[in-house]
């Protein structure tokens, strides 16, 4: 073989290498970026729950970051409610979140629950968010420096929310109230009015998931399988593992078949 065929045959290796890896933005072939129709980038530590079949039941990315995509919609599910993301910055590791029904047609903050982020779950409240206290059906009007909703004034009954740490510390709702709602919001977006900053959302930090701290360290991605209910370890030489990437892991499962 002559210098210049062997130059051109691996110059199309190469290229026939680096192709089979032109799909994804990473080397790992198991945790693809990709986009929701409404522009959302969706990268590890998330993924797609509407692209994971029961015929492949493991994904990389954390367990319960899996958004659904649908029309324009990108949804997140924390306990069992549905957050609307509408952004995701990967630099600093944080996610804006709109409640899917927290405010009602008018435009009126109509919130029916708390957010509720248990301990093992690697989202925490930003320093970018404020909290709003929701009371519903007051058949009395409540103290201080209470704002009242008239848009939700029903024969009688009152609702008010309170600003933060403005709620008075020994306010007594209960029996009052049929109902109260703590929401989190940007502090920038109240100025717009209290409907318009639910609207706007809230923020969410993510921290490294606990189960996936050896398999990080070790720069691999961490996912899961749901069939085996055991979590993953995708390489960035196409193997998957238990735990970690590290050389000396006895732990090798499989290899990464296209
Ligand atoms: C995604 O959302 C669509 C539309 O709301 C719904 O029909 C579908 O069941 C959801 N998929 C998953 C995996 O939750
Ligand atoms: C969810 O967010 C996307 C992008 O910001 C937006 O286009 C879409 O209308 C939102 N969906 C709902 C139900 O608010
Ligand atoms: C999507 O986000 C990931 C993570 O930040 C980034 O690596 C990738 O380049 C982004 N994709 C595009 C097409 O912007
Ligand atoms: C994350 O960075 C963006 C700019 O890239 C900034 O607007 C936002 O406030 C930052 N969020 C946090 C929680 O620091
Ligand atoms: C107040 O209670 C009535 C009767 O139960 C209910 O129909 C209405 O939706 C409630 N309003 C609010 C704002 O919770
Ligand atoms: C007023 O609120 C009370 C609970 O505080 C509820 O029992 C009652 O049904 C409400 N009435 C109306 C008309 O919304
Ligand atoms: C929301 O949380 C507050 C305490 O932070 C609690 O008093 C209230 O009852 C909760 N509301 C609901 C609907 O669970």
């Amino acid at each position: 073989m002559c210098p210049t065929q062997f130059f051109f045959i691996s110059l199309l290796l190469l290229f026939i290498i680096n192709s089979s890896r032109a799909d994804n933005t990473t080397p790992f072939g198991y945790c693809p970026s990709s986009f929701c129709d409404n522009g959302l980038n969706i990268s590890y530590p998330f993924w797609r729950l509407d692209n994971y079949h029961s015929t492949s039941p493991q994904y990389c990315g954390y367990p319960g970051f899996g958004i659904n995509c649908s029309q324009l919609n990108s949804i997140l599910y924390i306990s069992d409610d549905s957050f609307n993301v509408t952004k995701i910055d990967y630099n600093n590791l944080s996610l804006t979140l709109v409640d899917i029904d927290g405010v009602d047609h008018r435009g009126c903050p109509r919130v029916h629950h708390n957010l509720t982020l248990d301990d093992d779950f690697p989202l925490e409240y930003s320093k970018l968010d404020l909290y709003l206290n929701f009371y519903y059906n007051c058949t009395v009007s409540l103290p201080d420096s209470a704002d009242r909703l008239d848009c939700l004034t029903s024969r009688g009954n009152y609702s008010y929310f309170y600003v933060g740490d403005h709620e008075p510390e020994d306010l007594k709702w209960y029996g009052i109230c049929e109902k109260k709602v703590v929401v989190p919001v940007m502090e920038g977006g109240l100025m717009r009015g209290v409907g318009a900053a639910i609207g706007e959302g809230f923020v969410l930090d993510w921290q490294i998931a606990k189960e996936c701290g050896k398999c990080e360290a070790s720069e691999g991605r961490c996912g899961y399988d749901n069939s085996k209910h055991e979590s993953l370890c995708f390489c960035n030489d196409g193997t998957i593992k238990f735990d970690t990437c590290e050389s000396q892991s006895t732990q090798f499962l499989t290899h990464l078949h296209d």
